[in-house]
């Protein structure tokens, strides 16, 4: 996923161009460029490798002139990490600039087709094709809107850019991708990411698949899909704080993140009275559920399946997002798909549930934006308004989809979980408290270390996942979650003196098979560090965690330790928790 934005003002855009890629630059971070049109109507571009801070200071990106600009931060799909493949890409003339987020499928013939009428290409990007595309076809009648038809009815796959001509004019286009423009007082933006203009204004159009916008300064925004029909789409209010996208007193997102879980769990919980009774009746009225997602909305996945059959005696299936499409059999009449996601743009998610719809099953999704494409798309969706996410791995949101999926099941059970908000939160500040012991815990066990194991017995198996994914993305450090009752049947291999072993063990019906499961990785040599709320000789360590009357309801709790133990870890690797390598916070290609 990467970060685009366009500005067209009445004041100089370039600092206003860095300031909203700074803001996203979550979403990708191996190179960044702007570029801006000169008061003598010259496109300038400036672009360079890593992050927007770094490329700035070399290049002074805030000091280009013009009241118009593009920039972008990439994170790269086709085309190694150099100077020559970032965004912005400008056609021949230079008389036109793109950014772009998306992949444009076809690009190879396309651009075997524009080298074949002369062009020059200097990338080896899929983007630098629209470009050009744009270049040939504005050529033959200097028309704009044409040039954008033209344009996007050549392209194939999934596409948000925008575009910059030397005559002052923006233009912008969306197929799958999220693309906002943001209004204020004769100053518009075209953003991947309301992040790129909340700090300017928080009225918004949400395009919509196929809309393309042209905004100049005489006319503002015109909207038209892509047969060039004019479009009405409505000025919404941003619900989003922009305080809450600042770190405050806070080293990192991660862990800002991490610690605003108190009150995350709480807010999942508070939802519309008619949304929430429609999503609980799609899902008693329905035959079986399949319950979708990708990485952390995975694991949610998975206890979330777990406890709609424990607690509604129901076919709940998990399936991972990115499998959908080889596992779509058990897809019936009343088949609903709940499908998981922070972001709601990941494609894999959106992919399988535009299978699903076609096969004729009813989509329900839980996300955190609200207006994402999968909010905008499912028959019913309900948020975990947990605000902006912006460390890329997730924390608040993993809790926040848990914290909603118990409140929704205990509504459909009539009770059976027990859960209370306010509980729940208290054992979460608790489990905070343990910041210090736990990060001494990393720097005493665990400098150096390859190779951590967690393992997890039944709804702990997810958390056990969950931490492991926590500590490759953050910390860079190989970690494997392993159902303890498979130990035996291979991963037990694995165990000698060098293995460090998280055993989720509260006071469960796992517990006593769990001690035995620590018991044959100990005896191996392995170091262990128990999770549990009942203190035992087997642990080289221990982290306390509060005893719970429902075994349900731990996961929401173990979790906390684990995000704390990878975030330090990632500071004892000197790795950077907010923006892990390669990755980055939506993987919106498939
Ligand atoms: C989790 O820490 C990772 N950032 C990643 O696995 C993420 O959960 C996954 O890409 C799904 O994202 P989504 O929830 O926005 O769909």
């Amino acid at each position: 996923m990467c970060s685009i934005i366009g500005i067209l003002s009445k004041d100089i855009v370039a600092p206003a161009l860095v300031d909203s890629l700074k803001r996203m630059e979550y979403r990708g971070y191996d190179s960044v460029g702007i570029a801006t049109l000169s008061t003598d109507n010259r496109i300038s571009v400036r672009k360079g490798v890593g992050k927007v801070g770094q490329v700035n200071s070399l290049l002074n990106l805030a000091g280009m002139e013009g009241f118009v600009g593009i920039g972008h931060t990439r994170w790269a799909t086709h085309g190694g990490v150099t100077e020559y493949n970032a965004h912005p890409h400008p056609c021949c003339n230079n008389n036109i600039a793109v950014v772009h987020n998306g992949i444009i499928e076809n690009y190879l013939p396309l651009k075997e087709e524009l080298v074949k009428k002369g062009h020059i290409f200097r990338s080896e990007t899929d983007t630098e094709v629209i470009a050009h595309l744009l270049e040939e076809y504005y050529n033959i009648g200097r028309d704009i809107k044409h040039a954008m038809m033209e344009t996007v009815n050549h392209l194939e796959g999934s596409y948000a850019f925008v575009a910059m001509f030397a005559n002052g004019t923006l233009s912008c286009a969306r197929l799958d991708e999220p693309l906002i423009i943001g209004i204020s007082d004769n100053t518009y933006y075209a953003s991947s990411d309301v992040l790129g203009f909340l700090q300017y204004t928080d009225q918004a159009i949400f395009l919509d698949n196929r809309d393309m916008a042209i905004i100049d300064r005489a006319g503002g925004v015109s909207i038209v899909n892509f047969s060039g029909e004019p479009v009405t789409r409505s000025i919404t209010k941003v619900a989003w704080e922009l305080a809450d996208a600042n770190k405050g007193e806070f080293a990192h997102y991660t862990i800002k993140e991490i610690f605003e879980q108190r009150t995350s769990v709480k807010a999942a919980t508070y939802q519309d009275e008619h949304k929430i009774r429609a999503f609980c009746d799609s899902i008693v009225s329905a035959s079986n559920i399949l319950v979708t997602g990708s990485g952390s909305s995975y694991h949610t996945s998975l206890i979330v399946s777990m406890m709609g059959s424990r607690l509604l005696k129901k076919r709940f299936e998990p399936v991972m997002a990115s499998e959908f499409q080889y596992n779509m059999d058990s897809i019936e009449k009343n088949t609903v798909i709940l499908a998981i996601s922070q972001s709601g743009e990941t494609a894999d998610v959106l992919s399988a549930t535009k299978l699903a719809r076609e096969a004729g099953a009813k989509i329900l999704s839980i996300v955190n934006v609200q207006t994402s494409s999968l909010a905008r798309t499912a028959d019913v969706s309900l948020s975990i308004k947990s605000g902006p996410e912006i460390g890329v791995a997730a924390t608040k949101s993993f809790t926040g989809q848990m914290s909603l999926a118990y409140a929704i099941l205990d509504r459909i059970s009539g009770g059976k979980i027990g859960f209370d908000r306010e509980v729940i939160s208290d054992k979460i500040s608790k489990m905070l408290a343990q910041q210090e012991s736990i990060e001494r815990l990393v720097n005493i066990t665990m400098p150096k270390v390859n190779d951590i194991y967690l393992l997890g017995r039944s709804i702990h198996f997810p958390i056990a996942l969950e931490g492991a994914l926590k500590m490759k993305e953050l910390a860079y450090v190989h970690a494997e979650g392993i159902a303890a009752g498979e130990l035996k049947h291979g991963p037990l291999a694995l165990m000698d003196k060098n293995a460090v072993v998280f055993v989720l063990n509260p006071d469960d019906r796992t517990y006593s098979d769990m001690l035995s499961s620590a018991h044959q990785v100990k005896a191996r040599g392995a170091k262990i560090i128990g999770i549990s709320n009942v203190p035992n000789d087997i642990y080289d360590a221990m982290i306390e965690i509060p005893k719970i009357d429902n075994d349900l309801l731990y996961p929401l709790v173990e979790i906390i330790p684990l995000q704390l133990f990878s975030y330090y870890l990632a500071l004892q690797n000197n790795a950077n928790p907010d923006f892990p390598r390669n990755l980055a916070k939506s993987v919106t290609v498939r």
